[in-house]
């Protein structure tokens, strides 16, 4: 049933006035499941037209007329105000909506709430017949309603997850891949997918979350950590190399350069030849002049002391054995695998070291859907938990976000695409952000982050990051390409759940 809310008072092109009924404002009306407070902000109106349809806005500002606007209106008497924005058109005959405004309400037009099959035709104007669809959760004020994204952009067009630490973010995206692999229901109208997932699991949470029941993991599902993954060396170029040995000194390159030739026996240093990285400090050192007395020139010694000791820590921390150690199983073997369609990569390390791993997976991956045999492939979803830690904007590195701001920038163009989780958005490169078509945005309360995201992100509606602060953990603001509105939503269930319960610290006896 549909209330009478308010009147029409003004109208621009841009949007329109509405004087709110005040003996109904902000009473509870029950809509599917859930109640729903009428006149609340993000909420939908209809307002009927002379040709008997509907025109649908959103309340998007609010404010007492009294204060604002003493001329008009009688301080004693304070009036209250909604701003709409005007997304569509509802035809009651045919239960459709469309999108855009052909006729615009009249002043003194009634403004109701929305019915629900209203609502329902809303969203499913989103889901085009026949087309592929993804559920992502249900309306948090029409719980009824669910609310859908097209799968084809958002891993098409890089998505990005934003929220405050627990405020359900691993969750968020365990729920969308559970829902692409897992789930046959919440995938509408796809007969196959062609999508190859890679995830940076930075603090080993998501090993079981496409178990059964029995705890067993699917054979679709490969698991790797820094022991058994191949990033191997000896695709880094020479430059490379230099770079992450730190070696910029003209008296110390030339003899990096001779040990690597002679090590790969070849003249060119940029050859992808596997060597055993520590006989590069066994060659360095070979390479230097004798004195007289028969020694090793101890001033020459001095300085390539510092690329002596970069090798032997590569060398003796074994967190970096899939980059220096010929471990096996490297990402071309899964990107070429036909039966593996997902690999979880645990890689609980340090910020640095994580930086490193994913500059060689992001180049992996770049050099292999780049080669023109590759480009007919299957899709690639890179998902990137945690992004703050190693795609940092204040990466002093110049290697670090070089390959994954090129996949942001031109992934889309051969098939790999991102999926960026972070609770710092304004700390993750903004090369990266600002590609991201998609967004999925549960609470944030730090200003900084939150003025990030209304500067950054180009949306029509930035009245909406307002509400961020005030969402509970597994809702969130879904915004962009993917979907037909932003709107509020609580995201559909995570099960398995990821590992990232919050430690309990008192536990009852
Ligand atoms: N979609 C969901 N399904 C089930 N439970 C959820 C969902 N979203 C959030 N939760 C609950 O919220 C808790 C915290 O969510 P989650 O670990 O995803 O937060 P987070 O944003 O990733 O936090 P952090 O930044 O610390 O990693 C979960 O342990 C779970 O109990
Ligand atoms: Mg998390």
């Amino acid at each position: 049933m549909a209330f009478k809310i308010g009147e029409v008072y003004r109208i621009s092109n841009r949007y329109l006035e509405i004087i709110h009924n005040k003996d109904i404002f902000s009473k509870p009306v029950s809509s599917g499941n859930g109640l729903h407070i009428i006149g609340m902000l993000n909420s939908y109106v209809s307002i009927p037209l002379y040709n008997s349809q509907c025109a649908i806005g959103v309340i998007f500002e609010q404010f007492e007329a009294s204060k604002e606007r003493e001329i008009l209106f009688d301080p004693k008497n304070e009036t209250i105000i909604s701003k709409i924005r005007l997304i569509g058109t509802y035809n009651p005959i045919s239960n459709k909506f469309k999108r855009g405004i052909d006729y615009f309400p009249t002043l003194d037009s009634e403004v109701l709430t929305v019915e629900e099959k209203e609502l329902g035709a809303i969203y499913n104007s989103t889901i085009r017949p026949n087309e592929p669809s993804l559920e992502l959760g249900n309306d948090i004020y029409f719980n009824d309603l669910k609310i859908f994204a097209d799968p084809n952009i958002l891993f098409g067009k890089h998505l990005a997850v934003f929220g405050n630490t627990g405020s359900g973010k691993s969750c968020t995206v365990t729920s969308i891949l559970q829902g692409v692999y897992l789930e046959k229901n919440r995938l509408n109208n796809t007969k196959s997918k062609a999508l190859k997932t890679i995830i940076i699991d930075s603090n080993e949470e998501y090993s079981e979350i496409f178990n059964d029941s029995d705890n067993i993991k699917p054979d679709w599902l490969l698991l790797k950590d820094f022991s058994d993954l191949e990033l191997s060396h000896k695709d880094l170029s020479f430059y490379e190399l230099t770079q992450l040995l730190k070696e910029e000194s003209p008296n110390v390159i030339p003899y990096l350069k001779s040990a690597v030739k002679k090590l790969k026996k070849t003249e060119n240093v940029d050859e992808k030849i596997y060597y055993e990285f520590s006989e590069l400090q066994i060659e360095i050192e070979n390479a230097v002049p004798l004195d007289n007395r028969g020694n090793r020139d101890n001033f020459t010694i001095g300085f390539l002391k510092h690329i002596i000791m970069r090798i032997n820590h590569f060398c003796s921390d074994q967190r970096f054995n899939a980059v220096f150690n010929k471990t096996g199983n490297t990402i071309e073997d899964f990107l070429n695998s036909d039966k593996e369609q997902v690999l979880i990569l645990s890689l609980k390390v340090a910020n640095d070291i994580l930086a490193l791993f994913v500059y060689m997976i992001s180049k992996s991956i770049f050099n292999y859907k780049t080669k023109y045999a590759n480009r007919e492939k299957d899709n690639i979803l890179l998902v990137l938990e945690e992004a703050h830690r190693y795609i940092s904007t204040d990466s002093t590195d110049q290697m670090n976000n070089y390959y994954i701001e090129k996949l942001a920038r031109e992934g889309r163009k051969f098939g790999v695409n991102l999926m960026v989780s972070t609770q710092r958005p304004s700390e993750v490169s903004h090369t990266v952000i600002s590609q991201c078509n998609s967004l999925i945005v549960h609470k944030i309360t730090n200003n900084r982050d939150l003025d990030f995201i209304r500067n950054t992100i180009e949306y029509d509606d930035k009245s909406q990051i307002d509400l961020l602060t005030s969402l509970k953990q597994q809702q969130a603001l879904v915004l962009g390409e993917a979907f037909a509105f932003s709107s509020l939503i609580k995201i559909a269930e995570a099960k398995p759940l990821p590992h990232s319960e919050t430690p309990r610290i008192f536990k009852k006896e």
